[in-house]
């Protein structure tokens, strides 16, 4: 009789391509040399929550006929829209979970304090992102950014707890709801994308350590808007198709930056006469994905600086975003900066 030893794992890597999420957050809190384990619980309850929002995201087609088939609660959340619902779901884990002290969610107008007496950290989400898509069956998402608060756990939250600088982040991430459910996120130690696997009911391994292209063929735009842009916007596309590069634009921010992370590209939200500050929001979708993008190796930029260094001034400020490979968001700021007569060539 032959007694062979169990060699699992050949790369002696504790973490290879189908470690489950749990796990991985497990074995990646010793990047942080005094971690108590609070932010590595906090990301499990994230990804709690966005299980739930998966498989309200799965019946959305139900919705309207949910009372027929018994889905109603006493908060009646049947009848709310899946941006509303998906804000309750991660509210109720941020608030249980007791690592979080204050959330800044798009959904909600003022900041909220969870009066949790021993919260070190302070969240900001973007609970359904591209929630125009979701009556249509496309893909949608959740943003987050996790800071740590500055003031002393206990005491009152104040402005400086809030509104901080993206780089002040100590982890981000987003859930793709989409042909798979994925969640990707970073806590300053490269990024890490997880496959949700249904009939199991977990997250598993399946991009590690994602290196974003240096450059790209796909840009990312509401070319509708092409009349609003300004006139260095406006060459930057006329440039994307002398050089017939392709057009992808599916209006769910998530969806838009995950395919150009994989694939190569950039995606564009410039000010418009509309929104001359932009659309998309600082604190819950810009800051999240540049300190994803920065750690993959891309770039975020609102035109004049680094997303990540702008400083908050208001809890649902807008800005232009600019955001993918390196050397085509390089490529439209310098455009942008030629343009206003600045600085030529841009590095961070
Ligand atoms: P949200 O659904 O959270 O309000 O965000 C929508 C955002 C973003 O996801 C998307 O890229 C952008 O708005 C689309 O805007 P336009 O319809 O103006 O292109
Ligand atoms: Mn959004
Ligand atoms: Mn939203």
């Amino acid at each position: 009789m032959k007694i062979l030893p169990y060699q699992p794992d050949q790369s002696g890597l504790a973490y290879t391509v189908g470690t489950t999420l749990d796990r991985f957050i497990k074995l990646k809190q010793s990047d942080f040399p005094y971690a108590s384990g609070e932010l590595s619980q906090l990301l499990r309850d994230i990804a709690l929550a966005s299980k739930i929002v998966n498989r309200e995201t799965n019946r959305a087609g139900l919705s309207s006929i949910g009372g027929a088939f018994g889905q109603t609660n006493v908060q009646g959340e049947e009848q709310q829209k899946l941006d509303v619902i998906a804000n309750i779901r991660f509210m109720r884990a941020l608030s249980k979970g007791g690592e979080v002290c204050a959330i800044v969610s798009e959904e909600e107008d003022a900041v909220i304090d969870l009066q949790n007496k021993s919260g070190k950290y302070v969240v900001a989400i973007d609970p359904l992102d591209g929630s125009s898509n979701i009556d249509v069956n496309i893909s949608i998402g959740t943003i987050f950014s996790i800071y740590r608060r500055k003031t002393p756990v206990g005491s009152p939250i104040l402005k400086e707890d809030i509104m901080q600088k993206g780089t002040e982040q100590v982890a981000a991430g987003y859930v793709l709801y989409g042909s798979s459910t994925m969640l990707v996120y970073t806590t300053g130690f490269g990024v890490n994308g997880f496959t949700y696997e249904n009939s199991l009911g977990e997250f598993f391994l399946s991009h590690p350590d994602i290196q974003a292209p240096k450059t790209g063929q796909i840009y990312s735009v509401n070319e509708g808007l092409y009349n609003d842009f300004d006139p260095s916007i406006r060459s930057y596309i006329e440039e994307c198709k002398t050089r017939k590069y392709s057009a992808r634009y599916i209006g769910s921010l998530v969806a838009d930056f995950h395919r150009n992370l994989l694939k190569g590209g950039i995606y564009l939200y410039p000010a418009t006469k509309k929104n001359p500050s932009g659309k998309l929001r600082l604190l819950y979708e810009a800051n999240a994905l540049a300190f994803i993008a920065e750690q993959s190796g891309a770039m975020a930029v609102d035109g004049k600086q680094r997303i990540l260094e702008i400083e908050p001034t208001s809890l649902h400020q807008r800005t232009p975003l600019f955001i993918g490979s390196e050397q085509m968001v390089n490529e439209i700021q310098s455009m942008i900066l030629n343009t206003n007569g600045q600085i030529k060539e841009y590095h961070h």
